[in-house]
């Protein structure tokens, strides 16, 4: 039987072969892209300054070590150009991300901190070198030593589950972490086979209030204590956030300050630190370029949609920036739309309010900004509607 790819169905993106930094199409500007393109579909932009520089500020900034979480943007671009900014560190969950790193950044440590893996998956992990494993329970432990064949140089990280509560805009409660009592159990039973042993957690995405970091400790000190197992890691997570309008969050530097003041009171500046962010290092330097192909009164309809990149858009009705790229001038008064995608699926709504000329219609590009990280990360094939196409925007 035929089975043709279903890539193939794609239209394909005729784009000049210039220069290609870290492997991808490169233009000065969004419209010089938008002028090179002759496809039917979304187009995703990296900015790889943008990505660059929040590389930088972890680096710099964070008190500890920053390991990219890769499921935010797997695109390999975005592992080159983290790479090439000095991250080394790289957070994955699946087999086909440790062969990615593996392949598109081959001296890349790799901490494998899925609380849950096949056990497939962690042989293989074993085989290609990573040493870092997270857990939850015991059966998970012993799932970790059997396939390592009880190796000795294994650093496990105990994912705890944090007390509900907290700022974060996306909550990760409720499905990974050990609880209590089962943590103090496993910290105990872990300790005599670990070469390292640490404790990691996660506030939850786009954490808005830096304190949330802070009041994890005082429970993992609390815990430590009545457990008597000392540890050489403390593993912070992710949830650090990036600027969406309505979720303007406080400066970086503001989380590190605190969390390294917080670490000092516990006593914990003595530990590994490690911290892992997806969203702040990529969300900012990547965005969505997708053409109107409809206008009925105030709505939009678009090649992009929420089984594209816009899933967060239309599920938990973020309202990312828009800009609208057209080479003529556009109307001076703002008006509110409504976002439609291109599949069958009424879900596939952002209902925003979305803020662009009043005379956007029919053949406008709009850039969705923000988009870099669980955008394209989250895109399906759904409808046949997929984008292929990411370029650098250099400028
Ligand atoms: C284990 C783990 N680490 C890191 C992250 C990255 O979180 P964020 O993108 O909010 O920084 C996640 C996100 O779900 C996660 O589950």
């Amino acid at each position: 039987m035929f089975n043709p790819a279903p890539s193939r169905l794609a239209q394909p993106a005729i784009l000049p072969d210039f220069d290609r930094p870290f492997g991808l199409p490169a233009f000065n500007s969004v419209a010089e892209a938008i002028a090179a393109y002759d496809g039917d579909d979304a187009i995703y932009v990296l900015y790889p300054k943008t990505i660059e520089s929040a590389a930088q500020t972890f680096l710099s900034g964070f008190p500890g070590q920053s390991v990219y979480a890769v499921k935010a943007n797997p695109h390999p671009a975005v592992l080159k150009i983290l790479w090439s900014a000095g991250m080394r560190g790289f957070d994955v969950a699946s087999i086909r991300e440790i062969d990615l790193v593996r392949t598109t950044c081959p001296d890349a440590e790799l901490y494998l901190m899925h609380p849950v893996k096949s056990r497939r998956t962690i042989r293989h992990a074993y085989q290609v070198g990573v040493r870092h494993f997270a857990f939850d329970s015991m059966a998970e432990l012993g799932k970790i030593l059997v396939e390592t064949q009880d190796a000795t140089d294994l650093h496990l990280h105990l994912r705890l589950a944090l007390p509900a509560g907290g700022s974060a805009s996306m909550p990760l409660e409720g499905k990974y972490g050990a609880d209590y009592d089962d943590a103090i159990e496993l910290l105990r039973a872990a300790r005599p086979v670990a070469a390292k042993l640490g404790v990691c957690f996660h506030v939850g995405s786009q954490c808005m209030d830096p304190a949330d970091y802070i009041r994890a400790l005082p429970y993992v000190h609390g815990l430590l204590e009545i457990a008597e197992v000392q540890i050489e890691s403390l593993d912070i997570g992710g949830g650090f956030p990036v600027a969406y309008p309505g979720l303007e969050p406080a400066p970086t530097q503001d989380y590190f300050d605190r969390i390294a003041k917080g670490l000092k009171i516990f006593g914990f500046e003595y530990l590994e630190i490690i911290g892992e962010p997806g969203r702040a290092l990529c969300g900012e330097g990547g965005s969505t370029l997708t053409r109107v192909e409809l206008r009925k009164g105030q709505d939009l309809y678009l090649n992009e949609g929420s089984y594209g990149s816009l899933f967060d858009a239309a599920q938990c009705a973020w309202k990312y920036p828009v800009k609208l790229h057209r080479t003529d001038e556009a109307a001076k008064e703002m008006e509110a739309f409504r976002f439609f995608g291109p599949t069958c699926d009424s879900m596939d709504t952002m209902a925003g309010p979305f803020h662009l000329p009043a005379d956007t219609g029919e053949g406008d590009w709009i850039e969705i900004c923000h988009l870099g990280a669980y955008g394209q990360a989250l895109a399906t094939r759904f409808n046949g509607f997929q984008s292929e196409t990411t370029v650098a925007v250099l400028g």
